[in-house]
C-alpha cells in the first residue's frame, strides 16, 4: 500500500549488520518498509533504513543484494568514521547493534549529534560509561535505551504478572541458564570474542529479568567461570561463568539469584540455545524452559544445525501466514518496533510545545530507558572486574553495591580495602 502524500518519515541508523541484525532488526525494518507504521497518537508514517555503519561493509553488501526491494536503498559505511558518516546523512533515531565492548563509542556519537538511540544489550560495561550517556541524552533531549527482549517474552511476562498483582509473594532465590552451541564462540563471534565472556554476553537478560520482575536493592555480586576451550585456560577469554546476585527488599528480607551461561555447548545438542528460569517464592514456584515450551520437531539432515530441535517460535519465527503472507514475527521484533513507536510518538505524537512532555513520557518507561539500566550495568561491571581479578589470579573476589567505601567496592580474599570500582550511588 502507498504511504499517504504528506506522512512523515523516520530515518533509520544501524551500527553493525551481524546475527542480531538478521534475527530481529531485519525483519522489522523489511515490514516497516512494507506497511509503514501507524497509531491514532502520530497518524501514518513511513520507517526506513537508511544509512548503516560497519566495520567492512561487507554484510551490508550482502544483505542489500539479497533483500531487493524488500528494503528502501540504504547508504552504506565502513570502517573509522563510518558511523559519523551514517549520523551525518541525516538520522532521526539509530540502532547500536556492534559486539558488547563496542557500543559505548557508537552510542555516544548517535546521542551527540541529537539523534535518538537504541542499543543492543548489554548496554554499557561500566557505571561511569551509563552515567555518561544518561547525561548525554539528558542535555541532547534524545531518547538513550536498551534491547531486552526477554522482557518481552510472554512467559516471562506472565511471571511477573503474577508478582507484580502480588499472586506470587516475595521471591526467595532463582535459578537461570541460557547456554549456547560452540559454532558461536568458535566461529560466530570469533572477531571479538578475544578478552569476553558469555555472562556480560547473555546472563545480562537474566540480570534484567530478574531487576525488573522483582524490584529490590542490589547488594552484592560474586562470579565465576571455566575457560581453556575458546582460549587458553590462564587467558582472560571465558567459556561459562556462573554469577551470583544479592538482592535486599524493602522488608529487609533478602533474595539470591544464580546465573550460568556458556558458548562452548557441543553444537549438537538438542536444546540448541537452552534457556531455563525458575524462582521460588513464599508462596510458589515457576518454573519455564525454553525446550519444555512444547515444541520437539526432528527433520533429517537438518535438525539441529540449519533447523533447531526445540524451536523458540515466540522469539523470532518464520512462518506461512494462513492468509498466505510469508512474515517473520516474534517478541524480539516487537521489542525493535516499540522502540520505533516510542520515536514517533515523541516527534510525531502532538505540538512542537509539548515535546519535552512526550520525550519525558517515554523517558520514564523503565523497561528500556537507560536511566533505569543502573542496577543490570552495576552487576556487569562488577563481573568483568571479578572476571579480569581472576585471569590475574586473583580468583574469588566479590562485588559490594552501596558499601560505604563507594558505590561499587570490589573486595579480594584476605584484603580489608576495597578497591573501588565506581564512586557514585549505583
Ligand atoms: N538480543 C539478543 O538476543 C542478542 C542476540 C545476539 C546478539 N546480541 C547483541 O548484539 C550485539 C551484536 O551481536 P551479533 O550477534 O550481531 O554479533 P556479530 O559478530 O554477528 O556482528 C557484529 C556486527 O558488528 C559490526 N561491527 C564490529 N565492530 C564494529 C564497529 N567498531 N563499528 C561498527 N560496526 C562494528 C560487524 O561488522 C558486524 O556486522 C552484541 O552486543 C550482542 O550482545 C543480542
Amino acid at each position: 500500500m502507498s504511504p499517504q502524500a504528506d506522512s512523515p518519515t523516520l530515518k533509520a541508523g544501524m551500527v553493525g549488520m551481524g546475527m542480531i541484525f538478521d534475527e530481529t532488526y531485519c525483519p522489522f525494518f523489511e515490514s516497516a518498509h512494507r506497511e509503514g507504521m501507524f497509531d491514532r497518537r502520530f497518524g501514518e508514517l513511513s520507517v526506513e533504513l537508511s544509512a548503516v555503519a560497519t566495520r567492512t561493509g561487507k554484510r551490508a553488501e550482502k544483505y542489500k543484494t539479497a533483500a531487493g526491494d524488500k528494503i528502501a536503498d540504504f547508504q552504506s559505511f565502513a570502517g573509522d568514521g563510518a558511523v559519523t558518516q551514517m549520523l551525518d546523512s541525516g538520522l532521526d533515531f539509530a540502532c547500536v547493534a556492534s559486539p558488547d565492548d563496542r557500543h559505548f563509542g557508537a552510542a555516544k556519537e548517535v546521542i551527540e549529534s541529537g539523534t535518538h538511540v537504541i542499543i543492543e544489550k548489554p548496554s554499557v560495561l561500566t557505571m561511569q560509561e551509563l552515567d555518561e550517556l544518561v547525561e548525554l541524552a539528558k542535555q541532547k533531549n534524545v531518547l538513550a535505551k536498551v534491547v531486552y527482549h526477554k522482557l518481552f517474552d510472554p512467559d516471562h511476562k506472565k511471571m511477573r504478572s503474577l508478582y507484580y498483582d502480588n499472586v506470587l509473594k516475595h521471591v526467595n532465590n532463582g535459578y537461570c541458564t541460557l547456554l549456547e552451541p560452540k559454532q558461536i564462540s568458535g566461529s560466530q563471534f570469533a572477531e571479538w570474542i578475544g578478552g569476553r565472556n558469555p555472562g556480560t554476553y547473555v546472563a545480562c537478560h537474566y540480570i534484567k529479568l530478574i531487576d525488573f520482575s522483582f524490584p529490590g536493592k542490589l547488594k552484592t555480586i560474586s562470579a565465576t567461570g571455566q575457560r581453556g576451550l575458546v582460549g587458553p585456560q590462564d587467558g582472560n577469554t571465558w567459556d561459562s561463568t556462573q554469577l551470583r546476585m544479592v538482592y535486599e527488599y524493602e522488608s529487609g528480607r533478602n533474595a539470591t539469584f544464580d546465573i550460568h551461561t556458556s558458548w562452548v555447548t557441543p553444537d549438537n545438542f538438542p536444546g540448541y540455545v537452552e534457556q531455563e528460569v525458575q524462582f521460588r517464592f513464599d508462596n510458589g514456584l515457576w518454573n519455564g524452559h525454553s525446550r519444555k515450551r512444547g515444541v520437539e520437531c526432528t527433520v533429517e539432515d537438518k535438525t539441529p544445525f540449519t533447523i533447531k530441535n526445540s524451536i523458540n517460535n515466540h522469539f523470532n519465527g518464520t512462518f506461512v501466514e494462513p492468509w498466505g503472507e510469508r512474515s517473520q514475527r516474534g517478541y524480539g521484533v516487537e521489542v525493535i518496533e516499540r522502540f520505533a513507536r516510542e520515536v514517533a510518538y515523541v516527534e510525531h505524537g502532538g505540538t512542537d510545545a509539548d515535546r519535552g512532555k512526550r520525550l519525558a513520557e517515554m523517558q520514564a518507561l523503565d523497561y528500556n530507558d537507560l536511566a533505569a539500566d543502573r542496577q543490570t550495568v552495576a552487576t556487569i561491571h562488577a563481573l568483568e572486574a571479578i572476571l579480569e581479578r581472576a585471569a590475574a589470579g586473583e580468583p574469588d573476589c566479590l562485588v559490594r553495591i552501596n558499601d560505604p567505601k563507594g558505590g561499587l567496592a570490589l573486595y579480594r580474599p584476605g584484603v580489608a580495602e576495597p578497591e573501588i570500582l565506581y564512586e557514585g550511588t549505583v
